[in-house]
């Protein structure tokens, strides 16, 4: 061949590859109203920066007619590319080369990009839109599953992993992305199960769709699985970069700081009275959130998800933070099994990656109940408890309101190596609250009280005039400032500046037993 030939070869060659499983499947892709796997990577990284890698990679497979449809690419795009200017690696599944089938060498090169992204301590995100193992493959497609989950978890807290899921992701496939950090799911085009429901039918005899078996809003609000939902691929892709830009590359970095317009001291006065009165009245802790982060800041994780917890990330005076909130609206802000893993799992991801904890503190206690308890409540609750404990990043909290029995050790108290400890004059820091603590201890009073209804009243209000406030917490030094509330967000910036350089170690151990 000539040079210009050579040339020529291949442009051919980078132009057939780029067509993937052809132009038919490709609007087959489109009428079901998913972008192709190319289009996706264009969404998702800075414009013309994706460099891809492995474009030449063809199956080894000779079974079953495989020999003779050997497309270029093998059904997944690798590579890298940066987001706002960070390098990221991507790989994105190519449904329409086999359903976007796993075999040994699409296996190969998603397990270079991860290697590669290791060396360099970026992160990787998984674009999912797949059949599963390749069925004409076999063991071999098994085994290179098995190499990129041993590679996820290798990678787990040492670069974020992010996922999205944007079309069928089932059988043992879904163990990838579960392992990541973050997963986003796309209504009514994307699903994850462990077997679909034709096996479900035969097994347990229920008829369950596959939107509801294992759709984005199952996954949303039933199991946890997913973190975000979204309507198109376009909106999934665009949350990740979102997501991105609260993270470090990697867990040696810290999180990029941004420039913020919003000015440090703002009081924010509507915070005075944000907490009704009456202790039994809900007020919702995304509205006190708001206030307090640099505008539009908070960009919340798992929203449909045990909604008696917040959870999300916003930047203070630019530096990033996770947010962890008690929610008084819903379910009165209790924390039950649901919540406490949610939010264990959140406090880990921030931990590793060097993300200070803020924590919202509003919380009656633990839900009580045969379901909770035999479902596990005492080792679930120790997953947050453990998460706080172990974590090791700057931890600040403001108690607004209740702060009661073993859920105010809990959510990150000075006794479990909290270093800036808040409260607002609202707070309420007891064992337990005033009326239910009135009945314990007065019961004989209350029983032998010719108005025991009286007696009870005139308890509580002496049980809540003694310890239903932040004062005798903060005369132990338990909490360190009782502010207004007005003053929150310049209180908290203040603390991330002060502990911008906080450095705290756990003994030296292979890893804890965290209460799984
Ligand atoms: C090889 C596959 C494939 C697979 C789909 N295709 N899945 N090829 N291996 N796993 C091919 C189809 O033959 C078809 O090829 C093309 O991809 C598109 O598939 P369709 O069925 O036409 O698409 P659709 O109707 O949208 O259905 C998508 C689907 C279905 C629901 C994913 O294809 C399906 O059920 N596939 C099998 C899923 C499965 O059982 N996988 C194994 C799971 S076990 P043509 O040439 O006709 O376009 C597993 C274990 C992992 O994954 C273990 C890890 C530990």
């Amino acid at each position: 061949m000539t040079r210009e030939e050579q040339f020529k070869y291949l442009e051919k060659l980078r132009e057939e590859a780029k067509l993937g499983g052809g132009e038919k499947r490709i609007e087959a892709q489109h009428k079901k109203g998913k972008l192709t796997a190319r289009e996706r990577i264009d969404y998702l990284l800075d414009e013309g920066t994706f460099v891809e890698m492995d474009m030449m990679v063809r199956h080894r497979s000779r079974d079953f007619g495989l020999d003779h449809q050997r497309p270029l690419g093998d059904g997944v795009i690798t590579g890298y590319g940066y987001i706002d200017g960070r390098l990221v690696f991507v790989f994105s599944q190519d449904f329409t080369v086999f359903g976007g089938s796993l075999s040994e060498t699409f296996a190969e090169k998603i397990i270079k990009i991860m290697d590669q992204a290791m060396k360099v301590g970026a992160p990787v995100i998984g674009l999912n839109d797949s059949g599963g193992a390749r069925i004409q493959e076999g063991v071999v497609s098994l085994g290179g599953y098995a190499e990129i989950f041993l590679r996820n978890t290798l990678a787990s807290g040492v670069i974020p992993q992010l996922s999205a899921i944007l079309g069928p992701c089932a059988g043992g496939a879904v163990y990838s992305p579960a392992i990541t950090d973050f997963t986003v799911m796309v209504r009514n085009t994307s699903y994850m199960f462990v077997t679909g429901p034709n096996v479900v039918k035969t097994v347990t005899h229920e008829e369950v769709s596959s939107e509801d078996l294992g759709g984005a809003d199952t996954h949303a609000t039933k199991s946890g699985v997913s973190h975000l939902s979204c309507d198109s691929d376009i909106e999934a892709l665009q949350k990740i970069r979102q997501l991105f830009s609260y993270l470090p590359s990697n867990n040696t970095e810290d999180p990029p700081k941004l420039n913020s317009v919003d000015p440090v001291d703002r009081a924010e006065e509507s915070l005075d009275n944000i907490v009704p009165e009456n202790p039994n009245q809900p007020y919702d802790i995304k509205d006190v959130i708001v206030k307090v982060v640099d505008n539009n800041s908070f960009f919340e994780i798992h929203e449909d998800y045990a909604r008696n917890i917040v959870v999300g990330f916003a930047r203070l005076d630019g530096f990033s933070v996770g947010i962890i909130a008690n929610q008084p609206a819903y379910l009165a802000g209790v924390l039950d099994i649901d919540a406490s893993v949610k939010a264990a799992r959140f406090i880990r991801f921030c931990d590793a990656f060097n993300i200070p904890l803020v924590t919202f503190e509003d919380v009656p206690g633990f839900l009580p109940g045969t379901h909770q308890e035999w479902g596990g409540i005492i080792k679930h609750g120790a997953k947050l408890l453990y998460a706080y404990s172990e974590a090791t990043v700057p931890k600040i909290t403001v108690i607004t309101r209740k702060a009661y029995g073993g859920a105010y050790d809990v959510m990150s108290s000075k006794h479990i190596r909290g270093d800036m400890n808040l409260a607002w004059p609202s707070a309420e820091i007891a064992v337990m609250g005033p009326k239910g603590a009135a009945e314990i201890i007065f019961k004989r009073e209350i029983a032998e009280a010719p108005d025991p209804e009286k007696m009870l009243a005139e308890k509580e209000k002496e049980y809540r005039d003694k310890f239903a406030n932040p004062y005798l917490a903060a005369e132990r030094g338990y909490i360190d400032e009782v502010i207004l509330p007005r003053d929150t967000r310049l209180r908290l910036i203040q603390a991330l500046r002060m502990l911008e350089n906080k450095i705290d170690k756990n003994p030296p151990k292979k890893h804890g037993n965290i209460p799984l």
